[in-house]
Order: structure tokens, then sequence, then C-alpha cells
């Protein structure tokens, strides 16, 4: 299920807030539209809103030029602050020397689902031969544009005949693993059960968890990881577990610029997502930063990153953006 597409003149995508009840697709045909929909959650996921931000500046340009056009492609670079792909996807394509920017859009997406290919081949490696699995919110096909990052690799483990069962944290407060990873595991024939995010620990000490695999918005050159709220405190509990604890992600997801975590701007959204009464103070972090140390291994469309992270992401650095094919 195609998660953002071209749509001549608009920019296509499925309304990722309507499923699993719903399979809704809509055009966004101005740069307003674009950015309500990465802001509301419409197209997400951190390649995903890459990918759609890129289609959004092709679609700035067919519609606006001079200042205007500089100001519609930073209100889209800046629709969400966490995810690096967003920024990494706009920049890259206004940097298009001969200023097709649908080319490059073109291009960003079908590297990533090159990528996610290959991210899925050596995921399936490190996962075990049999036993359980756990995942936080959701990186699977419809947050990439490809087949995603956590789940392509545990689809791919699934496909190559590992006996593989994954615990599914819900992921308040937008429920991206009730509602799209159970319904992209579900599709793919994966048996899932899902939990509560307060029974992650529980379900670690009772169940026999083998393993935690989750995506990631943004890494810094330490490994230190945001991915969405939650994470940081599932990762504490697997390490108290001894369970292996795996960040899946593209190159792209990776921000060269910065040493650590503490760099990463954290958004926060509405408290109004949260709260049941509409005058309480509420606090909505949206992302949390899970330390390097707490990451058994990054796993990348190179092959698995381990610690020392600074070495590792150093020499991930290095390597051209090329297409790759697996
Ligand atoms: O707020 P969201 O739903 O966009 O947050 C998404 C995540 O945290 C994902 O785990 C991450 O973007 C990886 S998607 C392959």
């Amino acid at each position: 299920m195609e998660s953002v597409w071209h749509d001549g003149d608009a920019v296509g995508y499925l309304d990722q807030r309507a499923l699993p009840q719903r399979v809704v697709r809509e055009r966004a045909g101005t740069v307003e539209e674009v950015v309500d929909a990465i802001r509301t959650l419409a197209v997400r996921g951190a390649p995903a809103i890459g990918i759609f931000g890129a289609y959004g500046v092709a679609l700035a340009a067919q519609l606006h030029s001079g200042a205007a056009f500089d100001a519609a492609t930073a209100s889209i670079r800046e629709a969400r602050p966490t995810a690096v792909n967003l920024a990494y996807a706009v920049d890259r394509v206004l940097a298009r020397a001969d200023h097709d920017y649908l080319a490059e859009a073109k291009a960003i997406h079908a590297e990533q689902r090159d990528v996610d290919a290959r991210i899925g081949r050596f995921g399936a490696e490190v996962l075990p031969r049999k036993g359980n699995v756990m995942t936080h919110c959701n990186a699977g096909p419809i947050a990439t544009g490809g087949e995603g990052t956590a789940l392509a690799a545990i689809i791919a483990a699934h496909r190559a005949g590992k006996s593989l069962h994954v615990y599914v944290d819900e992921t308040r407060p937008l429920l991206q693993g009730a509602r799209l990873t159970m319904f992209e595991l579900r599709e793919a024939g994966v048996p899932c059960t899902l939990i509560t995010d307060s029974a992650a620990a529980v379900t670690m000490q009772r169940k026999k968890v083998d393993a935690v695999v989750v995506g990631a918005d943004r890494i810094a050159r330490n490994g230190d990881t945001a991915n969405k709220i939650g994470t940081y405190g599932v990762a504490i509990m697997a390490a108290h577990h001894g369970i292996p604890f795996y960040v899946a992600a593209p190159r792209t997801t990776f921000d060269f610029a910065i040493a650590s975590g503490m760099d990463i701007p954290i958004e926060e959204r509405s408290p109004d997502e949260i709260r049941i009464t509409p005058d309480d103070p509420a606090y909505n972090p949206a992302f949390d930063v899970t330390p390097g140390r707490l990451i058994t291994g990054i796993i990348t469309e190179y092959g698995v990153l381990q610690a020392p992270y600074e070495d590792a992401i150093a020499d991930l650095e290095t390597r051209a953006r090329i297409v790759l094919s697996v």
C-alpha cells in the first residue's frame, strides 16, 4: 500500500489517521495542505515525511516563485522538527542543479525502496530463528514509502522461514502500534499480539521476549537515537531483562552534524492529544532519545552498526550516497 505518490498537480497520500478502519487516499494540491498533512500525522514516519516533503517542494515550484517559493519550502522543511529525513529530503531536492525537483523527489522515493529491502535483509539476519520480538510505534511500509525499517526486518525474517511472533506496543497517545503496526503485520501474515505500553515490562518478565526492534527519527554521531515517545523506556526495560535492543534506520536518518542526542529537537504536541479535561496542564513530548549505550546494534542498509558508535557512524558518513540494489 503506497503511502505517498506524485499525482499530477498534487501530491497523493494515504491518510494514515483513518487506518485501520478505512483506507482513505487524499491529494494535497497546495503547500499549506502538504504542511498540514505532515503536522496532523496524516503522513507520518520519518522516511515517508521526507519523501512527501520532497514531492511538496516540486509542487511548490509549480505554484510559487522567488520569495514565496523560499517561504513555501521553508514551511515544509519545518513542518515537524525531530525526524531529520524531512530536512534532508527538502535540502537535497533544492540542491538539484537543473531544478528538476520532481525527478529528485522520485529518486529519493526509489532509493528508499532499495534501502528498505537491504535493511530488511540485514535485520532478518540478527533476529532469532524463533521467538518473540517486541516493537514500538510503527516503522513499517506506510512509514517509509518502501518496505519499512523495523518491520522490514521482521517481515523479511518471517518470509525467510523464521518463526517469529511480535508483541506490539499500542504506542500512546496516537496508537501507531495498535492501528498501524498491527494492521501491517497481519497483512504480512506475521503472528502478533497487541499490548498496552504499560504492559511492556511484564511482557518481558513473563513472556520471554528475545529481541526488541524499533525505527528511528534521528540518530546522533554517538548513536543516541530519537524515536517515538516511550522507546527510551522500552530500551531501559530491555537492558534490565538482558534483551537485545535494535534500531533499524536508513543513512538518511543519521544527523552527522550533531554529537549527541541532547542536540536533537524534541517535538512537543498539543496537550489536547492526551488530556481528558480541557484545562488540565499536560506535557506531551512526541519523541524521546534512547542513549546509544542501550542499543545493541543499528541496522542500516550498509549493515549492522555496533558500538563504539562514534567510529561506526563516522564510517557510515563517508559512504557515498549511491543507488543501491539488493
Ligand atoms: O510521530 P510519528 O508517528 O511520525 O513517529 C514515527 C516514529 O517514531 C517511527 O518509529 C519512526 O519515524 C521510524 S519510521 C520508519
